[in-house]
């Protein structure tokens, strides 16, 4: 069954430990309140062969793969989870909220050790070229994100191993980003409570639908 209006690509983003996934999880159970029939994802990951990606990736030491290496990791998993999940949703003209899509690589790769956002642009723009309708950034204190993300110790750490600075420069990167394409980004304050954090999600994605 069509959706009555098509399907809308919803990114979330933010650095570790800022509730995107538990945001994410309540954004699609809201869409499917509206009749809707979301498609909820995550990334890397987001199909068989990039979560096989994914591990290569979220473990292991800080300084197991160097930034380019990681560029080329993180594109090869997003390209699957482009052809396999997102493009025939989209297709089938249902929504899709990704847990991170692109952003991430601009500000996680391309942002933090050495500028490398050229590189990340070009790779980008060669073999995804597509963009979220609506990229929601959970701006969150670093500080609070990090012991957060680290006192789940999901044994995928490895970004939050970088530690604090890191994550400093992370939520730089991504404020930067939502001055940069104000269109499609939008900054919600994720110091707050889970329901006041998820009513301004909620009420981004109702204007969207119009
Ligand atoms: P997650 O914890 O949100 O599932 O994401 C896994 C880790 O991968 C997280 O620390 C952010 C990092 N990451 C990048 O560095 N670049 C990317 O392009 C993506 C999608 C994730």
């Amino acid at each position: 069954m069509r959706a009555v209006t098509p399907g809308l690509f919803i990114s979330l983003e933010g650095i570790d430990g800022s509730g995107k996934s538990t945001q994410a999880k309540g954004l699609a159970a809201w869409l499917r309140r509206q009749g809707r029939d979301p498609v909820l994802t995550r990334e890397p990951g987001g199909a068989p062969g990039a979560e096989e990606i994914r591990r290569l990736l979220v473990e292991g030491d800080p300084d197991r793969w160097s930034p380019e290496t990681e560029i080329l990791l993180f594109t090869a998993a997003r390209r699957d989870h482009l052809e396999r999940t997102i493009r025939p949703a989209l297709a089938a003209g249902r929504d899709v909220i990704t847990d991170r899509f692109a952003d991430s690589t601009r500000v996680y790769q391309g942002a933090t050790r050495g500028d490398l956002r050229g590189l990340v642009d070009d790779i980008h723009a060669r073999v995804i070229g597509i963009e979220p309708d609506l990229t929601l950034i959970l701006d969150i204190d670093p500080e609070i994100a990090l012991a957060r993300g680290l006192a789940r110790r999901s044994g995928e750490d490895r970004f939050e191993d970088f530690g604090l600075a890191f994550q400093k420069k992370l939520h730089e990167g991504f404020r930067a980003l939502a001055r940069q394409a104000p269109r499609r980004c939008v900054l919600i304050d994720a110091n707050r409570a889970t329901e006041a954090i998820a009513a301004d999600i909620i009420a981004c994605v109702a204007k969207r639908l119009g």
